[in-house]
């Protein structure tokens, strides 16, 4: 039998959104087991702990073969440490691609057995991103549809008045 085929999907997920899971479905295609990854210090201040951010994700992702670990140092460092041989990453836009192509490169110099697939979200996700999702959330903005309704809860209490 084959080794099972591990995907780390690393981020800031601050907070998950529709289209993160979509991701993670669509992983499944290559990948047995996902492992997402939340970089603690990803963003300077995000608006969610490293703890808020995995729990979140562990309410809106609830498949079998997912697990969520918060991860500090390198990437690469984590992803050998569970024993993944992908790291997948989404491209939205053009305008991801110049940092995603950096990365994947500077990725494979640092672990070559390593390899970054990239997955295209669903076409209705395409415009979405945890900054939009935060910044509409701020303004009182309905953000229902985007994101699960756990992390709906946990948006309004954040941004409570
Ligand atoms: O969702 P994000 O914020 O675009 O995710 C960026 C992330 C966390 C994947 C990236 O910053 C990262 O991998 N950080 C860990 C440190 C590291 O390995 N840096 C070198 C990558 S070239």
């Amino acid at each position: 039998m084959s080794p099972p085929r591990v995907a780390v999907y690393p981020g800031s997920f601050d907070p998950i959104t529709r289209g993160h899971e979509d991701l993670v479905r669509r992983s499944f295609a290559f990948a047995d087991r996902v492992v997402i990854a939340v970089a603690v210090n990803a963003a300077k201040s995000p608006l969610f702990t490293v703890e808020e951010r995995v729990a979140l994700i562990r309410q809106a992702i609830t498949h079998a073969n997912v697990e969520v670990q918060s991860f500090e140092g390198l990437l690469v460092d984590f992803a050998r440490r569970v024993g993944a041989s992908m790291l997948v990453r989404g491209l939205r836009a053009v305008s991801d691609f110049e940092y995603e192509f950096q990365m994947a490169l500077m990725n494979r110099n640092l672990a070559p057995q390593i390899e970054t697939v990239f997955l295209v979200p669903a076409f209705d996700m395409t415009y979405l991103s945890s900054s939009l999702v935060r910044e509409v959330a701020r303004h009182g903005g309905d953000v229902a549809s985007l994101v699960h309704p756990a992390v709906l809860q946990a948006l309004g209490r954040k941004y409570r008045r």
